[in-house]
């Protein structure tokens, strides 16, 4: 999925084919980026959209950085109210077009807080005119978007930053540079999975609420949140934290905690694209079921060998279907409900959620010789934190460090993911040249669906 007319090597390759040993970071001139303020002492400009519940930390986060929060927006005032009582100088906005219109240059740059199903219409438009972005996790809701995000992002020379804000912590870069020290030798298999949150996944128990008629919260603008997806009439069971348990707006357990989980194992064995996925599932019928997801999914992933790594198979486990317990993990070994496990030649890496927080190496010898003193040298620079990275690329011309170009390809692994869940029991083999899958299709048209009428990327 890389681009290969980019002149510009992204800082996923770059760290891992550093023949420096120390790698650095991806330094590019600060007028190339079309950063405006790249003084350090200069706030910049920076504006919220869907600030009511993960956006509004994400806003928080760079308000703690000491930038200036200059506009927030948000399609439901009430959902939004305590954020934006919080930031009583910035002005506020329903709709993001109108923002982006009435302020101008007085924004640089824009954090995207709103349901997967609007991050992709919302980006492009910040990054058409020039504005530097910060985009929740997953990128976007199809392949087409995330392909699309990726084009703009290098076109307006912005800089950009997804939100798996794990990736900026310390110990994904230990996982990294043990890996790359061969700690565990070649790795050839993960698991991988997420058993949180099931019942917002999971939403058979609503189906068939969806037809009765629901009254629109007067403070809600709908039509706005609905967006680029083909129109559905309101139902409560879809808006606000529900979305992601809903076909049409979110991308369920796969989609919402694979940028997290798998970013680890996407940076440290420099994965790509998968050259098939296939999921099973569990208590679903698609043709019945198929607006919301699976309570149990297994998705396994073959991503092929590349460049001196073998091929790697990725399981990946959601709901009540559990990462199993490896063979050899003695009876207190814990396995993760939310993180993985890396199996190597020599064994094993085990970590959790967020920047493979907890991260160890297994047997507990290998941990002797491989932590402490005896640790790998840090090959990776440390950063102070995800939207720390951001602020401090914008300021010094660099990318950060999930820019699109690394969250693009991490994200559209967990869609096709996403896809397999719809045609369970069937192997999808994807050609990433073309965008497509080669055998099936029906798989083919969720690569690229339908906008409704009015929207367009
Ligand atoms: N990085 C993390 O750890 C993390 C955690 C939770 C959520 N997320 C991501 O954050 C995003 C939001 O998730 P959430 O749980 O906060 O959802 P949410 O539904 O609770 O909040 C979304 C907010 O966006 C607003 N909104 C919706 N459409 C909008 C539009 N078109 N324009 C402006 N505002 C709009 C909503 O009114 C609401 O305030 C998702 O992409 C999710 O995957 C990331």
């Amino acid at each position: 999925m890389k681009n290969p007319k980019s002149n510009s090597i992204n800082r996923r390759q770059f760290l891992y084919g550093s023949s420096l040993g120390v790698a650095l970071f991806h330094i590019l001139p600060g007028r190339a980026l079309g950063a405006e303020r790249t003084s350090a002492n200069e706030k910049l400009g920076v504006a919220g959209i869907g600030v009511g519940s993960q956006g509004g930390g994400d806003i928080d986060a760079v308000a703690q950085e000491g930038q200036n929060i200059v506009a927030l927006c948000d399609v439901d005032a009430q959902y939004a109210a305590k954020k934006f009582a919080q930031y009583p100088k910035a002005r506020t906005f329903k709709d993001y077009r109108v923002m982006l219109d009435k302020m101008g240059k007085d924004i640089d740059a824009v954090v995207i807080g709103t349901p997967d199903h609007t991050h992709a219409v919302i980006a492009l438009e910040a990054m058409r005119r020039g504005k530097h972005v910060y985009c929740e996790k997953p990128l976007a809701h199809s392949v087409r978007e995330i392909r699309t995000l990726m084009a703009a992002a290098r076109q307006h020379k912005v800089v950009t930053q997804l939100g798996n804000q794990g990736h900026s912590s310390d110990t994904i870069r230990r996982l990294c540079e043990w890996v790359w020290a061969g700690a565990v030798g070649p790795v050839h298999t993960v698991h991988a999975g997420c058993d949180a949150f099931k019942e917002v996944y999971c939403q058979l128990r609503n189906l068939d609420k969806l037809d009765k008629s629901y009254e629109v919260p007067k403070s809600l603008d709908y039509d706005l949140w609905i967006g680029p997806v083909p129109f559905r009439p309101y139902t409560p069971f879809w808006v606000h934290w529900n979305w992601r348990g809903w076909m049409p707006f979110g991308t369920g357990t796969v989609g919402d905690w694979f940028c997290h989980v798998v970013d680890p194992s996407f940076w440290a064995l420099d994965l790509d694209a998968p050259s098939s996925v296939r999921a099973e599932v569990t208590d679903y019928d698609p043709a019945r079921h198929g607006l919301t997801y699976p309570p149990a999914t297994k998705i396994t992933f073959e991503f092929p060998a590349r460049k001196e790594r073998g091929p790697v198979k990725l399981i990946w486990h959601d709901g009540n279907n559990r990462i199993p317990k490896p063979e050899n993990f003695s009876a207190d070994d814990q396995v993760p409900g939310t993180g993985a496990v890396l199996f190597g030649a020599k064994g094993m890496i085990v970590h959790g959620s967020h920047g493979a927080g907890g991260c160890r190496l297994v047997p507990d010898k290998l941990m002797e010789q491989y932590s402490g003193r005896n640790a790998p040298a840090a090959k990776i620079p440390r950063v102070k934190g995800h939207a720390w990275d951001w602020i401090e690329a914008i300021r010094t011309g660099r990318q950060a460090g999930s820019n699109f170009d690394y969250g693009g390809p991490l994200t559209q692994a967990a869609l096709l993911g996403a896809i397999a869940i719809r045609f369970p029991g069937q192997t999808l083999k994807w050609d990433d040249q073309e965008a497509l899958f080669t055998n099936h299709d029906a798989a083919n048209a969720f690569v690229n669906p339908p906008y409704r009428d009015g929207w367009s990327l």
